[in-house]
């Protein structure tokens, strides 16, 4: 047996905040989002609704699609920038609220490769056969860290959630190979004071440069070559960057993941939204070889090679 994912979940706010509305709060227009970032569209959380509520609903979505009950699970890893609060974690309410009465419980703080480092640490715990069952939930309300009045930034963030369920599956499949980073002499170019400040060529030559050699690097080290790739799903941070990727694995366009347009950048949450919309739309099926990357503010990054099934 190895280590794989065994049930998924997203949530979204409903409120959507399209490059329209962006235009009569700050001076930008939807062309120039559209063509520099590929967003049209991104959701953003109600004041009443937190970082702890969306990860709620995408957490509770992905326990069922296990087919386990939260009882079941050992532990809970929140990755999030945008915690409720400094403590209790996200993961502490989420435990309360699931009623996941066993399970140990703790967030994960490496921004947008968060989700990244939340599945290899639950690889870790199964593999080794301390827990069974490890909720993955990657979550923010960036929104609530956005400067609205700087177009820099304003345009690119939105709210949301994706979870997963990590435990035994077949041998052969699950996560096949993995690799984590981190460069903190990078931190300067990306990171929170009351909002999110970026240096947005910096971070973009960054992630275009980390993310083809992760993707190239997880699959040298599970053996397997770009032809043997069925479907890449990048951090969904900018069109272009995700863009790049692609083309340094020779996909066509078809095995790109795309959910930027309507999301923005969720951070933690980019990735395991994207992969539940995949999987649910049918176009990922059992067998197949997934590249999941990611990078971020730290600077951090991660990529696992995946292959799909129970
Ligand atoms: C932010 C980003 C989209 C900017 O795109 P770009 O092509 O690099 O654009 P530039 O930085 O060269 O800026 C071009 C011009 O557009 C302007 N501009 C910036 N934001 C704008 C907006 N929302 N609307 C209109 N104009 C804007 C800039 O002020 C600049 O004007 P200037 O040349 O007069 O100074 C791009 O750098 C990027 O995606 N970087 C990575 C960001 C990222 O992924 N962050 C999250 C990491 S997890």
């Amino acid at each position: 047996m190895s280590t794989g994912v065994i049930g998924i979940g997203r949530a979204l706010p409903e409120k959507i905040l399209t490059n329209f509305d962006l235009e009569k709060m700050v001076d930008t227009n939807d062309e120039w989002i559209r063509t520099r970032t590929g967003i049209e569209e991104r959701r953003i959380a109600d004041d009443n609704t937190n970082t702890s509520d969306i990860g709620y609903e995408a957490a509770k979505k992905a326990i069922e699609n296990a087919n386990i009950s939260a009882e079941d699970i050992d532990l809970i890893l929140v990755a999030t920038v945008t915690p409720d609060q400094p403590f209790p974690s996200v993961a502490c309410m989420l435990q309360e609220r699931l009623g996941a009465k066993k399970a140990a419980a703790l967030d994960i703080s490496a921004a947008c490769a968060g989700f990244m480092y939340g599945m290899v640490t639950a690889k870790q715990f199964i593999d080794n056969n301390v827990y069974k069952y490890v909720l993955v939930v990657g979550v923010e309300k960036l929104s609530k860290i956005t400067n609205w009045e700087d177009r820099n930034t304003a345009v690119l963030f939105g709210d949301g959630a994706g979870a997963a369920v990590l435990g035994k599956v077949t041998e052969g499949r699950g996560i096949l190979s993995f690799e984590l980073g981190a460069d903190g002499t990078g931190g300067k170019h990306l990171y929170q004071d009351d909002f999110i400040q970026m240096n947005g060529r910096e971070v973009f030559k960054f992630a275009v440069r980390q993310m083809g050699e992760s993707s190239e690097n997880v699959l040298e080290k599970a053996g397997l070559s770009k032809e043997d790739v069925d479907f890449l799903i990048p951090h969904q941070a900018n069109i272009r960057i995700m863009e790049a990727s692609r083309q340094r694995l020779n996909l066509p366009e078809e095995k790109l993941s795309k959910t930027v347009h309507k999301y923005g950048n969720t951070s933690a949450a980019s990735i395991p939204i994207s992969l539940v919309e995949e999987v649910e739309a049918g176009k990922i099926k059992d067998d197949d070889v997934i590249v999941l990357v990611g990078f971020g503010g730290g600077l951090t990054w991660g990529a696992i090679a995946l292959r799909w099934g129970k």
